[in-house]
């Protein structure tokens, strides 16, 4: 129990999986006539909608995904959840969708997030909620056109770690024989449709021993692009820590927040710049994957034409770059540490 009286649910908090689970609550917004309802919370985690709908048809959707942690002190945090709104407006306007306000993706994350309380991880239980945002193109439709209505959903589930393993535990990546996405595609959009591509890439870097594909840019297959559902970080021999600059990833959140922490906290020289794997390869003493599931997990090894290369210790150990920055995000996510950049913001749950 806590200061409101709600229970906890009774759930093994330290060994949750990244599956769905159904909460409680679910937040409701649709758009009619160029206008968004104010939204509602509802139950009901089941949608009908149109058969002919653009978003079954042609991918008119997109997503977002997020965290809410619970601090020492009991208070409920989000992380940058102005960026995730942003985002999901950026990537509104490339699919011609109409955007969620950032008021309106604001009130709805922080309702699931409210309205589920008691599927709050307990602080210390290395768990989180995982908020997942939704935007789809509905209505009767048949010809290649945008929706003329739109559904707004969030919602929530308690998660563990995203990688098998779980904390801090090396992965290895494999670059396959597909690509993910174009230069001037929708690779920097969070669609779903960049994510049904990669499918068979995930499939084929596990058939291969990897956890996750590793992506090369698509024009020549030289340049570091992404994993699967993460954006690299790579703490080079000459000091520095870099991630790829390239226009067909995801810009992460939380890439974005560590390269701030690589250069105040550690005091390292960043850089955010092409990346040319095999010309570098030997240079690069750590390497991890970042994002919002990721966290920071730290790559052992990477399978890049047709051999494993290995960092940091033959791959075998956790190298200590990752490793602080690891430990400084998660104290900032949860408010142990200090949070100088007014990063983390409350849900009340009162
Ligand atoms: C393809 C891809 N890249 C990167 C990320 C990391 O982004 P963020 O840190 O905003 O979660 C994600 C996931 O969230 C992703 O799906």
């Amino acid at each position: 129990m806590n200061s409101l009286n709600i229970a906890k649910k009774d759930l093994d908090w330290a060994n949750l999986g990244f599956i769905y689970m159904k909460t409680d609550s679910r937040f409701h917004a649709t758009w009619e006539d160029g206008k968004w309802s104010e939204g509602e919370n509802i139950t009901d985690e089941m949608m009908v909608i149109h058969e002919g709908s653009p978003s079954l048809h042609y991918g008119q959707q997109c997503f977002e995904g997020m965290k809410a942690q619970t601090a020492e002190d009991g208070r409920v945090l989000l992380f940058r959840p102005e960026l995730n709104a942003e985002r999901m407006a950026n990537t509104a306007k490339r699919l011609l969708m109409p955007e969620v306000p950032e008021a309106l993706f604001l009130k709805g994350v922080e309702e699931a997030v409210r309205n589920n309380y008691a599927w709050i991880p307990p602080y210390g239980s290395g768990a989180s909620l995982y908020i997942r945002p939704l935007l789809i193109g509905i209505g009767e439709n048949l010809g290649l056109r945008p929706a003329t209505k739109y559904i707004f959903r969030v919602f929530v589930s308690p998660v563990g770690p995203y990688y098998k393993g779980g904390g801090l535990s090396l992965i290895s990546l494999a670059v396959t024989n597909y690509d993910r996405a174009a230069p001037l595609g929708t690779g920097k959009f969070k669609t779903g449709a960049n994510y049904a591509g990669g499918l068979i890439s995930t499939k084929s870097a596990q058939e291969l021993g990897a956890n996750e594909a590793l992506y090369l840019d698509s024009a020549e297959r030289k340049y570091l692009d992404e994993a699967g559902s993460a954006n690299i970080l790579l703490a080079m021999k000459d000091g520095s820590f870099v991630t790829p600059e390239s226009d067909a990833i995801l810009p992460s959140v939380t890439r974005r927040s560590i390269m701030v922490l690589a250069k105040d906290d550690l005091g390292m020289k960043t850089e955010e710049r092409p990346v040319e794997l095999m010309k570098e390869l030997s240079n690069i003493e750590e390497m991890a994957a970042c994002g919002t599931a990721a966290v920071i997990s730290p790559v052992g090894k990477i399978w890049v034409y047709d051999k494993w290369h290995a960092f940091h210790k033959d791959g075998e150990e956790v190298g200590p770059v990752m490793l602080k920055l690891y430990q400084t995000l998660l104290d900032i996510q949860s408010g142990v540490r200090e949070d100088p950049y007014g990063w983390t913001r409350e849900v009340r749950i009162d």
